[in-house]
């Protein structure tokens, strides 16, 4: 009987699909949206996350119970404890069910004042409480427009995530931030060159195929590009903002990352 050798090249890659609810819902509404999204059925390589508001993490955990939607938070302080006011440690966040969390989201970078190293040492905090930082990066439309975007990008990268990380222990998402929340996104060709660049950047064990750092896209997915742009070369998933709160527009995308 001939024997097929196991080749990790051949398998179907897991494509991601992650909703960044952002500041959006009180406890009644997050309820509703979990268990409507709870009630999709992700393709077997499809993981889905959910990242909710600090305050509805628990009760979204709880309305996703009996699926296998996981769940991830928008921020984590890099501090593991103490004299914080306000914050919340990734340690209590992977006491809450979190598997996930956000870190230098553009929204963060500019409105929180976050620089390259606070968001690397978010990414530590997150790696050493055992959750999966989601490093985010992105030009806006100056940088854009200059031409300089690869530059920043490249930046962003080298400067935001931990050295000699596991490159599964941790995904990045590229957000160009001109196109977050305005409709507006990258031609295919523009999202590629820039995955290709983060993932020049990242330390890949090419020998194995789930040793590489996924890399998701942000920014104006919706169910009627979300198709496109993860099938993508280079693109392993979405981070959807805006649509993640519609739950049929979300199980869509969902539905897409399936048929990929
Ligand atoms: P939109 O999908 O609303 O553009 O937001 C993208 C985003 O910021 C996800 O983190």
């Amino acid at each position: 009987m001939m024997r097929h050798r196991f080749n990790p090249y051949s398998q179907k890659s897991m494509k991601y699909v992650f909703g960044n609810w952002k500041m959006n819902g009180i406890h009644e509404e997050a309820v509703a949206l979990a268990k409507a999204v709870g009630t999709t059925k992700p393709q077997k390589y499809t993981q889905v996350a959910i990242f909710p508001p600090f305050i509805n993490l628990h009760l979204v955990k709880k309305a996703l119970s009996r699926s296998s939607i996981a769940l991830g938070a928008q921020d984590c302080s890099p501090e593991e404890n103490g004299a914080f006011t306000g914050d919340i440690s990734a340690g209590m966040l992977k006491d809450a069910g979190c598997k996930y969390v956000l870190v230098g989201h553009s929204e963060r970078r500019t409105l929180h004042g976050e620089s390259d190293e606070t968001v690397r040492n978010k990414a530590i905090a997150a790696i050493k409480a055992r959750l999966v930082p989601v490093i985010c990066v992105g030009e806006n439309l100056a940088e854009r427009e200059s031409g300089k975007y690869l530059q920043v990008i490249t930046r962003q990268v080298e400067q935001s995530v931990p050295s000699l990380t596991n490159p599964s222990s941790y995904l990045i998402a590229y957000e160009p931030v001109w196109a977050i929340g305005s409709g507006k996104t990258p031609i295919l060709a523009e999202i590629s060159e820039a995955h290709k660049t983060i993932a020049s950047l990242l330390y890949h064990d090419t020998s194995k195929a789930d040793k590489k750092t996924a890399i998701l896209y942000g920014g104006s997915v919706k169910a009627n590009n979300a198709c496109e742009i993860m099938a993508t070369e280079g693109v392993d998933g979405v981070l959807v903002g805006g649509a993640s709160l519609k739950a049929d527009e979300f199980g869509k995308i969902i539905e897409a990352a399936g048929s990929i």
